[in-house]
């Protein structure tokens, strides 16, 4: 099977992947989806994480008019960004790379110093993921991450 098209450049997504904030109720309503799709919002909070959306900048990856890729940019209780996923058949091609990395430009034109996120539980390939842009883990009992921008 042919392999994605991929930027021989991380921080560089495939021209037809847009990274911007999301706009509008539709958007609203995929990157919710996509949260769901992925176990990062159990259904018992999907209001709560449709507040977060409204209250917090959320950047989206769209490729062909659908939201592939979303994070939200916090900080919220002391994490810098959170509900950061790609849709499973866009992973591996850079847009998670990318979407890290304009959260980080967003964190770091509002005067934040450092990113801080929680890595997800039962996926220990997310630690070395993070660690490759840059993340160092604060312990190894923990799960908390930290860049200085
Ligand atoms: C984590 C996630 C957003 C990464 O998105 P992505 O678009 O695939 O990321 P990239 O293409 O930029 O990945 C860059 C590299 O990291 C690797 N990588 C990404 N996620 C990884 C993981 N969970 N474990 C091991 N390696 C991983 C990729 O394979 C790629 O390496 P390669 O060059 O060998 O192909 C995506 O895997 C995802 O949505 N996972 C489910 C939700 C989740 O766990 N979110 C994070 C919560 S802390």
């Amino acid at each position: 099977m042919a392999q994605p098209e991929r930027s021989a450049n991380l921080g560089e997504v495939n021209h037809s992947v847009q990274i911007r904030e999301r706009q509008g109720e539709d958007e609203l309503n995929q990157v919710v989806n996509l949260l769901v799709e992925t176990g990062l919002v159990i259904p018992e909070k999907i209001v709560e994480a449709r507040i977060d959306a409204r209250m917090y900048p959320v950047l989206v990856a769209v490729k062909d008019g659908q939201v592939v890729g979303c994070i939200f940019v916090g900080p919220k209780l002391g994490i810098s960004v959170f509900y950061f996923a790609v849709t499973e058949e866009d992973r591996r091609q850079g847009i998670g790379t990318k979407l890290v990395y304009s959260a980080e430009d967003r964190l770091r034109s509002a005067g934040n110093g450092r990113c801080v996120l929680e890595v997800k539980k039962g996926d220990p390939g997310l630690f070395k993921f993070y660690g490759n842009i840059g993340y160092k883990q604060v312990d190894q009992q923990q799960s908390r991450m930290i860049k200085v921008l």
